[in-house]
């Protein structure tokens, strides 16, 4: 198994260093335009590999020569957002990057999987889609893992409870008008809203989909890293492992949800061919409207890139 993270940066380096940690490939390569950290890095995080007693193998690199015949590739280059600015600020300077990016992976790598993490990320998905023209199953975002389990946190503090024991969806584009489902989070089975009040749920659900907003606010100079690299590093994971979890991925829809020409974060089987299926769920009136709102955020953006 071989794993290459584009972008050394923050959410690049702790997924680069989670994946070497864990054990998930033999190798890991991490690519970055800025000459001297990605080897600086890697190298850093070879050197830790005796400590915690993991064999992978980290090299830094400037190029994509060392990338050749990846099995998956983490992309996460881009810009991040500094405090005031939305995502979608960062759609026209991180769509040429994640063009140029997975350009050059694809050309030495044409059977990875791509799990793309750079925002805005619904459209960065769909931009590396067209880019690398592979097939919907082998590009996935990374997005829902991640505001699931902000949402699993907020829920876990709130009942002083294992976050491991609070299973949560979030769907729609990451962003603002994201769509986090009450009625199918439970604790230990039991539906959420037998545990908490309506007003505590929605104050959950804001700070949810406020979540990254929160991080950048405390930081001052860059985005949430800890948890993107993470929820990046579990995808990864359940394709390395043939896993099957269900988890909420930003995918390219083809009908399912009433939803298509469009990348959309649903659940998704997500194993070894990566999206094994998409995972369809009833959703009530007002969910399916919330949805198609989040997607149709999504299909302007698409609409505003296909403008330039
Ligand atoms: P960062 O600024 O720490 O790192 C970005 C890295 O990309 C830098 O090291 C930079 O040199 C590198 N880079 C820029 N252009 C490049 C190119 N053409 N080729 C290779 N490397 C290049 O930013 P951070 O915090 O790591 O965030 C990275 C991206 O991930 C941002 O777009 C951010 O908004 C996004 N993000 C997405 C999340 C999600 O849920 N999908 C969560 C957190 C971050
Ligand atoms: C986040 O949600 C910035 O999208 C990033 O933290």
């Amino acid at each position: 198994m071989k794993i290459t993270v584009i972008g050394a940066g923050n959410v690049g380096a702790s997924a680069a260093q989670k994946l070497a940690y864990d054990e998930l490939a033999r190798d890991i390569v991490l690519v970055d335009v800025v000459e001297g950290v990605p080897q600086g890095k890697g190298l850093d995080m070879y050197e830790a590999m005796p400590v915690i007693g993991s064999d992978s193998r980290i090299i830094g690199t400037n190029n994509y020569d060392a990338t050749a015949d990846s099995d998956i590739v983490i992309m996460t280059a881009g810009l991040a957002r500094k405090p005031g600015m939305s995502r979608d600020d960062l759609l026209f300077k991180n769509a040429e990057i994640v063009k140029s990016c997975v350009d050059q992976a694809v050309a030495k790598s044409p059977n990875a999987f791509f799990i793309i993490v750079s925002n805005p990320l619904d459209v960065m998905t769909y931009v590396a889609l067209k880019a690398t023209g592979l097939p919907r199953h082998k590009v996935l975002g990374m997005a829902g893992v991640l505001d699931s389990a902000r949402y699993r946190t907020f829920i876990s503090m709130e009942l002083n409870v294992s976050v491991e024991d609070v299973n949560a969806f979030v769907l729609g584009g990451h962003g603002d008008t994201m769509v986090p489902l009450p009625r199918y989070t439970t604790v230990a089975g039991v539906p959420l809203a037998e545990l908490m009040s309506h007003e505590k749920i929605d104050e959950i659900v804001k700070r949810t989909a406020n979540g990254g907003a929160e991080i950048v606010n405390f930081l001052k100079t860059g985005s949430a890293y800890y948890a993107p690299s993470a929820s990046a590093v579990e995808m990864a994971e359940c394709i390395v492992k043939d896993k099957r979890r269900i988890l909420p991925c930003a995918v390219a829809l083809e009908g399912e949800y009433g939803l298509k020409d469009v990348v959309c974060g649903v659940p998704i089987v997500i194993g070894k061919n990566g999206l094994e299926k998409v995972f369809e769920i009833k959703l009530t009136a007002d969910e399916q409207a919330a949805l198609n709102k989040s997607a149709d955020d999504v299909k302007s953006n698409i609409a505003k890139l296909a403008a330039v």
